[in-house]
């Protein structure tokens, strides 16, 4: 059974539809990556999942239970977590604050959990009490995902997390995101970086204007000239 299973979703805001008829899933353990042009509903895609859309037809089960209209702190409980494409941290809060923030569900002693997050981003460590607005741009998304890491997810919703990165930061994150996966965390990632995010991902989506377009593992998606040049920058 697929740990996330989207099927024939139509969603949107307020009453216009942008996705129409998506279907995608994310197996127990698996990376998968959607990519696209701007404005195909690739975000959409995710904030269908954490309540952010209007879900108006089809499903969308995690575990084989239905996960639409699910308060997000109920989502989170269930294992699922989002990194949002921006303001995805509380910048006058300090780092390790920020990392306390994100285990607000749990009632349990979660000292080991930091210590696991800075062994993860061990550049957060020495930042721990600054304020995270300070930090760069790559180590603000470090804290990003290491607060969506605080309450153990089974799934990660990564919406573009190296976007407007330097490529020495791009490379970094994407290497941390594999360390992720490879520690049993399932991933569902956006990335405008489409190349080296098919290269490490087990299956890709192209959508286009709120459809499915492309589905394929990684090498295939990368290894096909047509997708290559009308989606993945040739
Ligand atoms: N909160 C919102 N209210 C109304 N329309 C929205 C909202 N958010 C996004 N849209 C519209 O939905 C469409 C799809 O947006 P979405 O953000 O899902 O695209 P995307 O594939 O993530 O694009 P990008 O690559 O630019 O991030 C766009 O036309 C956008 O203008
Ligand atoms: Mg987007």
């Amino acid at each position: 059974m697929p740990l996330l299973d989207i099927r024939d979703l139509y969603s949107g805001y307020r009453e216009v539809d942008i996705l129409k008829g998506i279907n995608l899933s994310v197996d127990p353990g698996e990376m998968v990556v959607i990519v696209g042009p701007n404005g195909a509903g690739k975000s959409t895609v995710l904030k269908s999942l954490f309540g952010l859309a209007t879900v108006r037809q089809g499903s969308i089960l995690f575990n084989g239970k239905s996960i639409v209209n699910l308060r997000s702190d109920k989502l989170v409980r269930a294992g699922i977590c989002y990194v949002p494409q921006t303001q995805n941290v509380f910048p006058t809060l300090s780092v390790q604050e920020n990392l306390e923030m994100g285990a607000f569900v749990r009632k349990d002693d979660f000292r080991h959990q930091v210590a696991k997050i800075y062994d993860l981003f061990p550049p957060l460590k020495e930042k721990r009490s600054q304020p995270a607005g300070t930090l760069s741009g790559g180590q603000r998304q470090m804290v990003a995902m290491g607060r969506a890491l605080m309450v153990d997810p089974k799934l990660l919703l990564l919406d573009e997390p190296t976007a407007g990165l330097s490529p020495l930061y791009v490379e970094q994150i994407f290497a941390i995101i594999d360390d992720i996966n490879k520690l049993g965390v399932s991933i569902l990632m956006v990335e405008q970086n489409a190349k080296p995010a098919l290269r490490m991902a087990d299956r890709g989506y192209v959508l286009a204007m709120g459809t499915n377009r492309h589905e394929d593992t990684g090498p295939n998606l990368l290894n096909n000239p047509q997708i290559a040049e009308m989606f993945l920058g040739g």
